[in-house]
């Protein structure tokens, strides 16, 4: 096994809830993702498995298919670009866009690389960094990706995995599974 292991636990609960989410998981393409810190404490991998989680939890209360919110969920930030080590790359490495509008974009590309998506996932995917991003949301797939990305986020920036976790299970929540094996 490789230095990026997952539990087992958490493949086998999302698959149980989108059977695509092994495939995702265990994509080499995809695992890059675990290279990539996301905000203060994490990394990018560990970041999309949360929103998937959250995502799920709400699944019912926005009336969506618990398949379509783990999918958006795990492939929402499938950019392979360091936004921290940006910056301070020489000025023609560096992406000629802005982050926070290129990346949704990318998730998508990358996303179609290892799985089929349906239109209102790609929309949702791509209007997650609602509003920081100006692209509104238009489904309802769309808010719920928006909403669970920003408490994900917030936790992860502010508060720290640990509270995350508290939160999450004082709320009843299931669907906090261990992530690193
Ligand atoms: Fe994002
Ligand atoms: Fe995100």
């Amino acid at each position: 096994m490789d230095d990026m292991q997952i539990s087992e636990d958490c493949v086998g609960y999302l698959t149980k809830h989108y059977s695509g989410a092994e495939d995702i998981l265990r994509n080499v393409g995809y695992r890059q993702l675990r290279n990539f810190p996301r905000h203060k404490y994490t990394n990018t991998m560990d970041h999309s498995i949360r929103v998937a989680c959250v995502n799920l939890y709400l699944a019912d209360r926005f009336h969506v298919s618990e398949e379509s919110a783990v999918k958006v969920g795990l492939l929402h930030d499938f950019c392979l670009v360091d936004y921290y080590e940006e910056p301070h790359l020489d000025k023609s490495e560096r992406h000629p866009g802005i982050y926070a509008f290129y990346h949704p974009v990318e998730a998508v590309e990358n996303a179609e690389g290892i799985c089929e998506l349906t239109e209102t996932e790609k929309k949702a995917i791509k209007s997650h960094m609602f509003p920081l991003a100006v692209r509104i949301p238009t489904s309802r797939l769309g808010w719920l990706l928006t909403i669970s990305d920003k408490i994900v986020a917030t936790y992860e920036s502010f508060y720290g995995i640990r509270a995350f976790h508290r939160a999450m299970i004082s709320a009843g929540n299931r669907a906090v599974v261990r992530i690193a094996a």
